[in-house]
């Protein structure tokens, strides 16, 4: 069913997408940035791009004054400091000597590390709103792969990498009923599984999604982990698939680095997940077999209740040394 939703709304469904600093001068040679997620590859020959800023921003004044700028796209490792660049204006402070930012030597400076970097001359400007829409004539574009992509998640809000949804993910046991999880949200995490490596490349797996509130209710039921299942929105089962011959045995290793993928998958998402345990549980097993008309040798594995968070734990887990032998 199609849904009427707003401008904020469809900007977070169609996060991530990657961010920008956008770098422009000001009159005493000193560089200014500012995190623009609204902006937009505009045409390939001659090379274009555009990008919309607040009329009141620093930016704006100076992009609008010097007609040169250059979007870099910063690697991960300028996650923070792309934030911050969106939270306090160049008129009230120096951000490149706050935040320690490495500029690499060119006439519009930018961040040593970005993924990619747009030096770009103003063609034409549009009033839109509180905003200035730029439209500007690429003159130089550098790459650098060894940094990797920066996105803006949740809209333009919220900047992050990877790394930061492994360290704070948590089992979501509380959700928020009145926001469902649709198939599209459903895909994106089914297609993270199916990205996870597998023994032989077997892809020893199917997955069943589930939005069905009495079938969700009933595992709440009769799982004695899945209660959380009552006010989920959803749940992916994780059906495995055992491998006879080579490469057999490894299914559970398969359908853990699946499962792990859709938990970290959602989490970037804003969606909280909890991994409730089926395989290697006879009782489980045979209820939520029976529940979903699983023919054998298929093994259902586990059920993971998905849905937005109505609780907020936070981070635990940690490095530990111990934990560790270096054999160096
Ligand atoms: C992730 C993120 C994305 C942003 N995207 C935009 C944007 O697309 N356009 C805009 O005008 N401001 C955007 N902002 C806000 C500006 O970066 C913010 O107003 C900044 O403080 C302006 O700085 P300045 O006054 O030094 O130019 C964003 C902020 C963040 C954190």
């Amino acid at each position: 069913m199609m849904n009427r939703i707003t401008m904020p709304e469809a900007l977070k469904r169609t996060s991530p997408h990657p961010v920008s600093l956008i770098c422009a001068q000001t009159s005493a040679g000193a560089t200014n940035l500012a995190a623009v997620s609204w902006w937009t590859y505009l045409e390939n020959d001659p090379p274009m791009i555009g990008f919309s800023l607040w009329k009141e921003s620093y930016t704006c004044e100076l992009v609008a004054g010097s007609g040169k700028a250059v979007l870099s796209i910063p690697g991960e490792v300028l996650a923070d400091i792309t934030l911050k660049c969106g939270n306090v204006s160049g008129r009230d402070v120096d951000k490149v000597k706050e935040f320690g930012i490495d500029l690499v030597d060119a006439p519009v400076k930018f961040p040593a590390h970005s993924r990619l970097a747009f030096a770009c001359t103003l063609e034409n400007k549009v009033e839109v709103g509180d905003c200035v829409f730029f439209i500007c004539k690429v003159d130089d574009i550098f790459f650098n792969g060894d940094e990797r992509q920066l996105f803006a998640w949740d809209g333009s809000g919220d900047v992050a990498p990877l790394k930061n949804y492994i360290k704070s993910r948590r089992s979501i046991r509380h959700y928020d009923p009145a926001k469902p999880v649709g198939r599209a949200e459903l895909d994106q995490l089914l297609e993270a599984a199916m990205y996870a490596p597998s023994a032989c490349n077997s892809r020893p797996w199917e997955f069943i999604a589930v939005t069905k509130r009495e079938i969700l209710d009933d595992i709440a039921r009769t799982h004695p982990f899945a209660g959380m299942c009552a006010t989920a929105a959803a749940a992916i089962i994780v059906v495995a698939i055992p491998q006879e011959g080579r490469p057999e045995g490894y299914f559970p290793q398969d359908c853990g680095a699946a499962t792990q993928n859709i938990l970290l998958q959602a989490a970037s998402m804003g969606l909280g997940t909890c991994w409730c345990g089926v395989y290697p549980r006879d009782e489980r097993i045979a209820h939520i077999r029976e529940l979903f008309n699983i023919p054998q040798p298929k093994i259902p594995f586990n059920v993971i209740a998905i849905g937005f968070p109505d609780e907020a734990p936070g981070a635990r887990g940690g490095f530990e040394a111990e934990k560790v032998s270096y054999v160096e």
